[in-house]
């Protein structure tokens, strides 16, 4: 297998090698000797309309032979408004409006920036706080760790930010407060109450956090209520809501939003990873046009920058990738065969002791691993549990997304299971009948 271990690049893992991936068509990735891999995750839940689709690549091409650049402080292009009209059918936001840049970390620090210039105009300038939770991810820069509650990543780098407040998440299988779903009176929503008067009312700007919790903990679905209840919360104390939908905007959860399967509006939005398949580094804030406009009449301007933001081949590519999931109905499809994976997942890895928690909605899926089923102690975070079995699944051709810490920060395994919405009913057999394979031959190393 072709690999550059030394070569002048220095990638973010530094124990391993990497294959050097030559092309993608589907769901499937085909390494320089030819060796093929079924992308089970679409990398980091990216790649949602599959790999190779020719008519977002000559889009981009089009775009960028018209005009591929241009100043967003100064000027803007047909293929930014374009998209920004078919955007807004989509999102559930009054009157959207959108700010783009390039990554999700960017957005969501946009999206606070916005939150606070929004208190400010409207005469609230003590609001600086934005409450998060533990066990989400919102982003690698500094100001983003200080929001996601993932102790792994945040640890080295905590004396240099101004860390935010955090409650507990909506994490059933783990309940953070030791109740059960069923009718638990939802003690996780309540305690942003709570921590919005211990900070001091008229102090919070916004609460943030996943509508499902995605890389961090796995594919956590809130329970019935949670959403609703958070919203309330949000309105009695003048609390912005942002939704951190980088993960599960764009269809991952069988709904174009994941907000709108819980019955929320909130007041900011941000995406990214699929808005352009991983075709683009596109992201997106999006707003309500009340709140631009108390913005544009308190301050003029919203204080911000991006030298790459409302860039005219993201906005090609966005465009043809919105194309690609309504003509070809994909999103049905994403709820449709999400279903199904779940069934499959369950009747397939139901039985494994290793397998403690199986949970997911749409076409974004977890499996959680346990040493003892009936304790639900974890394996040693030394084991790495969750990586041998995407290791070993690799070597079988398939590509799942480990994840870490979901007990305490350090110790816990998952991995996401979140193909592309065109993968096959016998590619998603595939990837179930691979995964029992790999979970059984890592639980054999770990005797
Ligand atoms: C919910 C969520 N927000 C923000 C981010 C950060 O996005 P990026 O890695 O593009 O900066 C991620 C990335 O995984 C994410 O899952």
């Amino acid at each position: 297998m072709p690999q550059h271990p030394q070569g002048h690049v220095f990638y973010r893992n530094m124990a391993r090698a990497y294959p050097v991936i030559d092309r993608g068509k589907g769901v499937t990735l085909y390494d320089a000797d030819g060796r093929r891999y079924l992308d089970a995750s679409g990398g980091p839940l990216v790649v949602n309309i599959g790999h190779g689709v020719r008519s977002v690549a000559e889009a981009m091409a089009a775009q960028a032979a018209q005009v591929a650049y241009v100043h967003g402080e100064r000027f803007t292009t047909v293929a930014l408004e374009t998209y920004s009209e078919r955007l807004a059918a989509r999102v559930p936001l009054p009157d959207p409006r959108f700010y783009y840049l390039s990554g999700g970390a960017e957005a969501v620090e946009a999206a606070v920036k916005f939150a606070r210039q929004l208190q400010v105009a409207r005469g609230e300038p003590a609001r600086d706080l934005v409450i998060s939770r533990w066990g989400s991810y919102h982003g690698a820069t500094l100001g983003t760790l200080a929001l996601s509650g993932k102790p792994s990543m945040r640890a080295l780098f905590a004396p240099m930010f101004r860390d935010a407040p955090h409650i507990e998440p909506p994490y059933c299988y783990r309940c953070p407060f030791g109740a059960a779903p069923a009718d638990c009176g939802l003690p996780c929503a309540r305690q942003l109450e709570a921590e919005i008067l211990r900070q001091g009312q008229g102090r919070v700007a916004a609460f943030i956090a996943e509508p499902v919790g995605g890389a961090t903990l796995g594919a956590i679905v809130p329970p019935a209520g949670y959403w609703p209840l958070i919203r309330d919360i949000c309105d009695r104390y003048g609390v912005l809501l942002i939704a951190d939908e980088v993960l599960t905007g764009f269809g991952r959860t069988g709904t174009w939003f994941a907000v709108e399967q819980f019955g929320v509006l909130p007041d900011l939005m941000v995406m990214a990873k699929g808005a352009a398949g991983g075709y683009f580094p596109l992201s997106i804030l999006a707003v309500r046009g009340a709140d631009v406009e108390t913005i544009r009449l308190g301050h003029g301007n919203f204080n911000h920058g991006g030298t790459f933001s409302h860039h005219a081949v993201g906005a090609a590519a966005a465009l043809a990738t919105i194309d690609y999931l309504e003509t070809h109905d994909l999103i049905a499809r994403a709820a449709a065969l999400g279903a199904m994976l779940g069934l499959r997942l369950l009747e397939t890895l139901g039985d494994l002791p290793s397998v403690g928690d199986v949970r997911g909605i749409g076409l974004v899926w977890a499996v959680e691993f346990v040493a003892n089923h009936r304790t639900k102690a974890p394996y040693p975070a030394g084991a790495h549990f969750a990586d041998r079995v995407c290791e070993r699944a690799m070597d079988l051709g398939v590509l799942f997304y480990p994840g870490h810490g979901s007990v305490d920060g350090v110790q816990g395994d998952h991995l996401l299971i979140a193909p592309p919405y065109v993968v096959t009913e016998a590619q998603l057999d595939t990837i179930v009948e691979t995964l029992r394979q790999a979970v059984l031959d890592a639980g054999e190393h770990s005797q």
